[in-house]
């Protein structure tokens, strides 16, 4: 007998919105209900991809070529990870996906949202995010909470971070079926009560 397909749900934001803490939360309460959960993250998810995502993060590069690598990071994710646990029933929580690329690559860096759309349909016609949470926030704020070195993205300047989150909140109008928009100002805990709220029964 084959197990049901599992459920993917991604998580997006601008850097510094608070994603990890969170994702850390609804594994947790997914767990609880009995599911058998993968977390995983883009640019990553697999031995090769790790290895994309160091060179994205820290080398100078065009945005065509990051876009692209963006995507081969992707199928790696997919094909390693995402497809095969999907298929084994598992749930997959994954730290960014495509709509990174529209925010980032489109909103971001100007790159042509009919480009993505191609590369979308070449590398995961069959599959989109059950379910995208979004962390809102001003970047400002987002900003101040970013910790450690910057890598190249977070180096960028206020102006494309302010289009990345404009992006986001783009798509998550145009698909407001699959976007849950978390407004990520609040404190952490109250969020998380939020979640595990929504989380308990989510299916
Ligand atoms: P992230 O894992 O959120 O960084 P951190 O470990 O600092 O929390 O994401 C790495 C960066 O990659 C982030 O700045 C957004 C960027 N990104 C894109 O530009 N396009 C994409 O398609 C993806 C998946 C990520």
């Amino acid at each position: 007998m084959r197990a049901e397909r599992g459920r993917f749900i991604t998580f997006e934001g601008v850097d510094g919105a608070g994603k990890s803490t969170q994702i850390e939360v609804i594994d947790e309460v997914l767990r609880t209900r009995g599911i058998e959960v993968v977390r995983t993250r883009e640019p990553g998810g697999s031995p090769t991809a790790e290895k994309i995502r160091r060179i994205l993060l820290s080398d100078p590069m065009s945005p065509k070529c990051e876009l692209l690598m963006m995507f081969a990071a992707r199928q790696e994710n997919l094909d390693k990870t995402v497809r095969p646990a999907l298929a084994a029933g598992k749930w997959v929580l994954c730290d960014r996906f495509t709509d990174a690329s529209y925010a980032y690559q489109a909103f971001g860096r100007g790159m042509p949202f009919k480009e993505i759309r191609l590369l979308e349909n070449f590398v995961h016609p069959d599959l989109k995010p059950d379910l995208t949470v979004l962390f809102d926030i001003p970047t400002e704020v987002a900003a101040r909470r970013l910790q450690g070195e910057p890598d190249r993205f977070e180096r960028e300047k206020k102006e494309f971070h302010d289009r990345v989150r404009k992006g986001y909140l783009k798509l998550a109008e145009m698909e407001s079926d699959r976007f849950l928009v978390v407004d990520a100002t609040r404190p952490a805990e109250d969020i998380s009560k939020e979640l595990r709220k929504i989380f308990l029964s989510w299916n």
